[in-house]
């Protein structure tokens, strides 16, 4: 039996089995809806359920808190159809517009920007480019199945060009990447997925906070406001274990040095080797101490989901911060 799958706010249509997944029969529909890992980790194709009912499969750690379940909220990649069902994705005005596309490109360049992180650039066809808000990522697919998120770190006006940034996590991608991937390989990628991107509508102060390759997408989103000349303030708080994870800290020195924005490289690890004179500890205590009143400001972060659940907790909590202006892209594996 098959039911019809309405997807609001896009209004995209397509008919699903009742033994297929909605992310199955959406792709093989040809409809791209926001997705990364397909087996309910990541959390990318979590929407709610407005209409119809879906049996939802939960795996152990998986993406789908009790909170979500109860709340209406179905992960796209596990539940299957027991009915016709409308389904609400998460979407914002800055990326709604945005089409979803699977393409293709090829390496352009490598550079080791660290022992652990490789710096990927991408180039599409001549003709090509790939419409993003800066911060939102693609992803990387490997074949067979298997993808990974990756965001996109440079600014979207970089045309047919394509910067990532990855660290070496070990895994599938990890290796491709690491041992395989040379110049003018042909890399699939799908996107851009995700709604991490600069709220338009808000004119308050920005704190941008990274942890280690977290730096991608905040640096697309510094790189974008520098370009539009924006006016609207900002500082950069950058945590890593030793200084080797401030893997471009050279660069986001020269963008304080050249404006108004303050950059904060913080460290939690650094040995007396390392001659480390700057701020020590994790980022969000840097935050907290120096921007003990945060009611009037936005917080956009990305890195580990525990570094950002301990500075959602401490921001909104210590200096007053409104949960609806804390932004975040979690790094969840996938
Ligand atoms: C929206 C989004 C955007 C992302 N953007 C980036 C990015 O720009 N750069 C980047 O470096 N990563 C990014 N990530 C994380 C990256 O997608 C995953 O970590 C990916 O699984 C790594 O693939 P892999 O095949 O190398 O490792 P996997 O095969 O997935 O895992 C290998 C081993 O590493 C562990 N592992 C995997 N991921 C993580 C993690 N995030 N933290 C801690 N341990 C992990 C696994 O448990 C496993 O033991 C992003 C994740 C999301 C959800
Ligand atoms: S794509 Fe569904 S949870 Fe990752």
């Amino acid at each position: 039996m098959s039911y019809l799958i309405y997807c609001k706010p896009m209004d995209v249509v397509f008919e699903a089995d009742e033994s297929e997944t909605l992310l199955a029969a959406a792709l093989r529909n040809g409809h791209v809806l926001p997705h990364c890992c397909g087996n309910g980790l990541c959390g990318t194709c979590k929407v709610r359920v407005v209409d119809g009912t879906v049996e939802q499969n939960r795996p152990a750690n998986g993406a789908l808190s009790d909170l979500d379940a109860e709340g209406g909220f179905a992960l796209l990649c596990q539940s299957t159809p027991k009915t016709n069902v409308t389904v609400q994705c998460n979407v914002i005005p800055e990326t709604a517009q945005i089409p979803v596309r699977r393409i293709m490109g090829r390496v352009h360049r490598l550079e080791r920007a660290a022992d652990d992180v490789m710096r990927i650039w991408v180039k599409l066809a001549e003709k090509d480019s790939l419409l993003f808000a800066a911060g939102q990522h693609v992803n990387f697919v490997l074949g067979a199945g298997v993808r990974r998120c990756i965001s996109l770190a440079n600014p979207p006006s970089e045309g047919n060009l394509l910067e990532l940034h990855l660290k070496n996590y070990g895994g599938a991608l990890s290796r491709h990447i690491f041992e395989k991937l040379k110049e003018k390989d042909l890399v699939r990628l799908e996107g851009p997925l995700g709604i991490f991107a600069i709220r338009r509508s808000s004119s308050k102060p920005i704190i941008f906070m990274a942890g280690g390759t977290g730096f991608s997408p905040i640096k697309s989103m510094i790189e974008s406001l520098r370009l539009e000349g924006s006016t609207r303030p900002a500082a950069l708080y950058w945590g890593g274990r030793r200084p080797k994870d401030l893997y471009l800290n050279d660069m986001a020195q020269a963008w304080a040095d050249e404006s108004d924005m303050t950059y904060v490289p913080v460290l939690s690890d650094a040995i007396a080797e390392d001659n480390w004179s700057g701020r020590t500890g994790f980022p969000h205590h840097a935050v907290a101490e120096d921007f003990p009143d945060l009611r009037q400001h936005q917080v956009y972060i990305c890195g580990a989901p525990a570094m950002i659940e301990a500075t959602r907790k401490e921001l909104t909590t210590r200096c007053g911060l409104d949960p609806e202006d804390f932004f975040t892209d979690e790094f969840k594996k996938s």
